[in-house]
């Protein structure tokens, strides 16, 4: 059983890594265009609990139900299938491929997923003009600013029209300015395509973009009150 309305929801979920529990119990659901933000120490279980969330990591106990799937209980094959159709990622950096230009970046999951070049190409402009970075096109990653590969790193993971986008340090390699500029434009975008987003920080400026904030510490999760 999900929360009522939930897109994304895990129950119980417990993941060690030999001795070291990273999760150790921990509930999560998010609906659809709700952004929630994982917080918590570094070594928590954040990153742990992202990637147990999006299929990368099977959890050793515990559900992970995504939209009518038990994700936990589908074949390595049918996880990733899910994951390039449905779910976006942004990480804190190096995800860009560096021979490729930015726009053909952006354009590489729609290719991916069937799309034809021309209009994987129109729908990656339409993107890196939304996240502010439109001259940067024919520039390679390590040709342009860090703040500038982000928003490329974005408009990425949202011109897919993924419905979750997951959100790990987003901005963790930029400045302030820049970094709350990519969370204005990130939860605009995710809120206008309904995209539910799971955003793991620890910066509390970055979290007081979501809607509700979630607490991991020492492997269990509990809501933050009052942020609902
Ligand atoms: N692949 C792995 N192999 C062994 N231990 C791991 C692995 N990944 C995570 N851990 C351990 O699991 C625990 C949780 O790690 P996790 O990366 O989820 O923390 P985090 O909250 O994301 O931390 P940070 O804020 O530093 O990114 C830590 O004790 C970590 O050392
Ligand atoms: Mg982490």
């Amino acid at each position: 059983m999900t929360p009522a309305g939930s897109l994304l929801a895990a129950r119980d979920l417990r993941k060690a890594y030999g001795r070291t529990p990273a999760l150790d119990g921990v509930d999560f659901s998010v609906h659809p265009g709700e952004v929630v933000a994982v917080m918590g120490p570094s070594g928590s279980g954040k990153s742990t609990l992202l990637h147990c969330l999006a299929g990368i990591v099977r959890p050793d106990s515990g559900t992970v139900h995504y939209d009518g799937h038990v994700l936990t209980a589908e074949s390595d094959a049918r996880r990733s299938a899910l994951r390039r159709s449905d779910f976006g990622f942004v990480f804190q950096f190096g995800q860009l491929v560096p021979e490729l230009t930015c726009l053909e970046n952006v354009a590489l999951p729609l290719r991916l997923n069937g799309v034809k070049r021309k209009a994987a190409e129109t729908t990656a402009r339409e993107w890196l003009a939304r996240l502010e970075v439109d001259d940067v096109h024919g520039k390679r990653p390590g040709e342009v600013s860090g703040g500038q590969g982000q928003r490329v790193a974005v408009a990425r993971a949202l011109a897919g029209r993924p419905r979750v986008l997951f959100a790990d340090e987003p901005t963790g390699a930029l400045d302030s300015l820049n970094g709350e500029r990519v969370m204005t434009l990130l939860t605009d975008a995710a809120r206008d395509t309904r995209a539910a987003v799971v955003l793991v920080t620890h910066e509390p400026r970055v979290a007081a973009y979501a809607d509700r904030e979630v607490v991991v510490r020492d492997g269990t999760a509990r809501e933050l009150a009052g942020t609902a």
